[in-house]
């Protein structure tokens, strides 16, 4: 084993202590959804104080202790002992740009059930996106179908595309919220033309939470030649993601969000098939190597290895919990979020609410509020951490691994007074 292997060996022989309480937990009984005991012992393991609820996974979230610690440990490492540094083949090294990085893209091809060959290592989702935008033969008249207003990480690059080589963009606009997947599936459709050559689809829409149909979106992409792209920002760590099953060409996302990995992580898949057909937008000594996958898409020189170190740790820790109850249990929380916002006078829930597209982000306002007034009584009044969106759609609240049913129902308490108050 490589020094550098030894190393992490180390650092996770080192957190492990914390990360005891799911295994102990997990092997003593599988927690249901519910068991609040569970989830009370689990939310131990992050900074956040205990008097604050922090509803804002969407933006970014919060990693857990092991992470953090495994990413503290290996920096001080570097910074200590970078003398030790011979710079040898098989011996430790100390930073990214240079090296494939297969452990990590291994434990990532894992979790979304892909081969690390298919793993491209990135900095967020925007650079999935552009990577994917920039590498695809697209010619002038081409198409590639959008979402209007879809996250500027996930559409700019499209658009740029545009600009510079005429591959037009076409949006599309979806009600807010949809009927239902069909009209997803529908307007998609609709806007296809002979010389659509990319459906660019957001799995759930940031501002709005819309959550797409995509396995059913890229079986009929296929069938008609037609390069799928989903943007996973808001799902990778949020929903239990299968990409073989969803049937993408590529999916790119930002594990600082909903698999709570160090700021400044992320990764972009693309299909084996597919992979020939990007072209790599940064280049360094790598660049045309089409023996070693998507290595070809990781030549942004030096990074920072310390924050795969912290990725790995991530997906360890949310691979111990497991992406099926994780999403139970944030789809669960939201759901008793959007029964108490039902009830209560004036409050409208704008993402959907359609048994198929229910996710762990709800979008709500209040009827005459303006949404930064919502946010910042919430905060004020009591501590819980809400984005306001804007006027029309109103704050975005996103229920994830580290909520409680309390918090929740706190929510909806002040969100009583705020009212009653007018
Ligand atoms: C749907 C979607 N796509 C892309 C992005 C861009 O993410 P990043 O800034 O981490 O690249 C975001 C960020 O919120 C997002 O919600």
């Amino acid at each position: 084993m490589s020094d550098r292997r030894s190393f992490i060996a180390k650092a996770a022989g080192a957190t492990a202590a914390s990360m005891t309480f799911p295994d102990r937990v997990l092997a003593q009984r599988p927690p249901r959804a519910s068991a609040s005991d569970y989830w009370s012992e689990l939310r131990k393991e992050f900074l956040i104080p205990p008097g604050e609820a922090f509803f804002n996974t969407g933006t970014l979230g919060s990693s857990p202790r092991v992470v953090l610690d495994a990413v503290v440990q290996h920096m001080t490492h570097v910074d200590r002992d970078i003398a030790h540094w011979d710079y040898k083949p098989d011996h430790e090294n100390f930073f990214t740009g240079y090296y494939p990085e297969l452990p990590v893209r291994r434990k990532i091809a894992q979790l979304i059930n892909a081969t690390p060959e298919e793993i491209a290592l990135t900095q967020n989702a925007t650079f999935g996106m552009n990577f994917v935008a920039n590498g695809l033969d697209l010619h002038v008249g081409d198409e590639v179908i959008v979402m209007q207003n879809a996250h500027p990480g996930g559409r700019c690059g499209w658009e740029l595309r545009d600009k510079r080589y005429g591959a037009n963009v076409k949006y599309v606009t979806p009600n807010i919220p949809p009927k239902d997947p069909q009209e997803l599936i529908d307007l998609y459709e609709r806007a296809t033309t002979p010389q659509t050559r990319v459906w660019a689809i957001p799995h759930l829409s940031s501002t709005a939470a819309i959550l797409f149909p995509v396995a059913e979106m890229c079986k009929r992409a296929r069938e008609r030649n037609i390069i799928s792209i989903v943007d996973g920002a808001q799902t990778c760590g949020h929903l239990a993601i299968d990409v073989k099953a969803m049937g993408c060409d590529a999916y790119f996302t930002s594990p600082h969000k909903w698999l709570l990995a160090p700021k400044g992580t992320g990764f972009l898949y693309v299909r084996k098939e597919t992979l020939p057909r990007v072209w790599a937008t940064l280049a360094s000594a790598e660049w045309d190597n089409h023996r070693d996958g998507a290595y070809r898409l990781m030549q942004y020189g030096t990074g920072n290895l310390s924050l795969l170190v912290g990725l790995e740790k991530a997906i360890d820790f949310h691979m111990v919990i497991g992406s099926q109850r994780v999403e139970q249990r944030v789809i669960g929380l939201a759901d008793r979020l959007r029964a108490g916002l039902q009830k209560i006078d004036g409050v409208v829930i704008n993402s959907s609410l359609h048994p198929q597209m229910r996710t762990g982000t709800t979008i709500w306002s209040v009827r005459g509020k303006p949404a930064v007034e919502i946010q910042d009584y919430l905060w004020n009044t009591t501590r819980v951490r809400v984005r306001s969106m804007s006027d029309a759609l109103g704050v975005r609240q996103c229920c994830h691994i580290y909520n409680s049913e309390a918090e929740v129902d706190r929510t909806l308490n002040a969100l009583q007074r705020m009212v009653a108050r007018g």
